[in-house]
């Protein structure tokens, strides 16, 4: 994980989640709450929320019954996960780590699912770090992926683009204090590019893709991939 990538999640740790809230109208809980169904296929399910943030995933997942890690690089991130999972009373492991190490290292593999919940399109190289993370992943397990994608052309999808590309950032701006996280939505929403692209690397890591949905008007797609 890059130094410029850590210190800007850190520094944006304590308002992340009331201005993602805010910004995708509430929307982003049912986004995690897809993932997070996805991932939990039985009862005890062993589940790694990686790039986990805050941990609303994971949360989500403890909720459902889960035994979960929370993996990410960011300290400061990881610490409110830390308060939140306190003030929930549900117990979960937490990994500081650097998920784009090959392979990378994470206490309790292998995990019966991962997500991976906007993580993939902060990453210099997407299948690299999706192929380790599968090295993770018990044979048939869910690997859940969510991210933003392009507008898929419709009016609608082009008219959230607009929403969530130009007007975001400025409203981001004026809650959070700072603009560099929201600059870097937008900037790396481009360089994934659409909802096929996003199966395409999934697929280019030598996984399977199951399932796939397209959420927020089209800009946020789901994808549910397992070893061949
Ligand atoms: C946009 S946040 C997503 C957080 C969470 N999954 C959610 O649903 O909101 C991306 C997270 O990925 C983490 N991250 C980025 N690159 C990383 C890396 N190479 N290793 C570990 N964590 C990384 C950041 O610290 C940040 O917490």
């Amino acid at each position: 994980m890059d130094t410029a990538t850590r210190e800007l999640f850190d520094a944006n740790a304590a308002t992340y989640d009331r201005v993602n809230t805010l910004i995708s109208l509430g929307l982003d809980a049912r986004w995690r709450a897809w993932a997070a169904s996805r991932a939990v296929e039985k009862p005890h399910a062993r589940v790694l929320d990686a790039f986990a943030g805050t941990g609303l995933v994971g949360l989500r997942a403890a909720a459902l019954g889960a035994e979960v890690t929370l993996a990410d690089g960011s300290r400061g991130m990881l610490e409110v996960a830390r308060r939140r999972a306190r003030a929930s009373r549900l117990e979960l492991r937490f990994a500081e780590t650097d998920l784009s190490t090959e392979p990378p290292e994470v206490p309790g593999a292998p995990f019966d699912a991962i997500t991976v919940v906007f993580g993939v399109r902060y990453l210099d190289d997407p299948v690299r770090v999706l192929r380790g993370l599968a090295t993770l992943l018990a044979p048939g397990g869910p690997l859940v992926i969510v991210d933003f994608v392009e507008p898929d052309g419709s009016f609608l999808s082009r008219l959230a683009a607009f929403y969530f590309f130009r007007v975001l950032p400025r409203v981001a701006s004026l809650l959070a204090g700072r603009r560099g996280l929201y600059d870097r939505l937008v900037a790396s929403t481009h360089r994934m590019g659409g909802a096929k692209r996003l199966v395409s690397l999934v697929e280019n890591a030598g996984l399977t893709v199951t399932e796939t949905r397209r959420m927020g008007f089209g800009l946020v797609a789901g994808v549910v991939a397992r070893h061949g």
